[in-house]
């Protein structure tokens, strides 16, 4: 699990969090970022139409990893499977979702936010977590605090994080890459304008490449 989870991390330092509300949107916004050169992407499972975005995505863009995001349930993991996602990415995580990804041939980034959840999800046997919301529950000072307990667990922050401060994320070892959505502004979605959030990616990939 690890090792699959890294080897999908270590393609980009940042992820783009996705919220599809028209489905047309998918593919032309996938397609922007991916050639941007950003290639894995978290669609969060929070608007309808959300797993058709996966699957369109998913056909039209083999080279992506693309992840479900805000899996809150066993249910919905079992439904980002069949659609056929590379990973799962879960807010915050319940027993029942430890159980569902610890028999899943699909990886889970769990969502913690303390050192109290940190454990729960170390004793099932994960090693890499979304610490979320990063900004909100203590940013880099919470990260550096928790590589004194759980040196070797590593984390891909999001909420609250963008241009301004993904870089002093990025520089803690225990950080393997940042995720969020200020790369896919609604209002340019809503403009269709491709373009801008191709150069939004690209800025992100050329100042954050490993
Ligand atoms: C997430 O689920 O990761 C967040 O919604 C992303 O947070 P952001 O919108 O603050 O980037």
């Amino acid at each position: 699990r690890t090792t699959e989870l890294d080897s999908i991390c270590l393609k980009a330092e940042v992820i783009p969090v996705l919220m599809i509300r028209r489905v047309e949107d998918a593919v032309p916004l996938a397609r922007a970022l991916v050639e941007g050169g950003l290639s894995v992407l978290e669609i969060t499972l929070r608007t309808d139409c959300a797993l058709e975005a996966i699957k369109r995505i998913k056909a039209a863009l083999p080279q992506a990893s693309i992840g479900a995001g805000t899996v809150l349930t066993p249910a919905q993991y079992r439904q980002a499977e069949q659609v056929g996602v590379d990973f799962v990415v879960t807010p915050g995580t319940t027993e029942a979702l430890y159980r569902y990804g610890v028999g899943s041939a699909v990886p889970m980034l769990p969502g913690i936010a303390t050192v109290s959840e940190l454990m729960i999800g170390w004793q099932y046997g994960y090693r890499r977590f979304k610490f979320f919301p990063a900004e909100a529950s203590g940013g880099t000072k919470a990260l550096k605090a928790f590589a004194g307990p759980i040196a070797e667990a590593r984390f891909c922050p999001t909420g609250g994080i963008g241009l301004h401060n993904a870089e002093e994320y990025l520089a803690l070892k225990n950080v393997m890459c940042v995720g969020g959505s200020w790369l896919t502004p609604q209002s340019l979605v809503e403009a269709e304008d491709w373009e801008a959030i191709r150069s939004l990616a690209r800025e992100a990939a050329t100042r954050f490449h490993h």
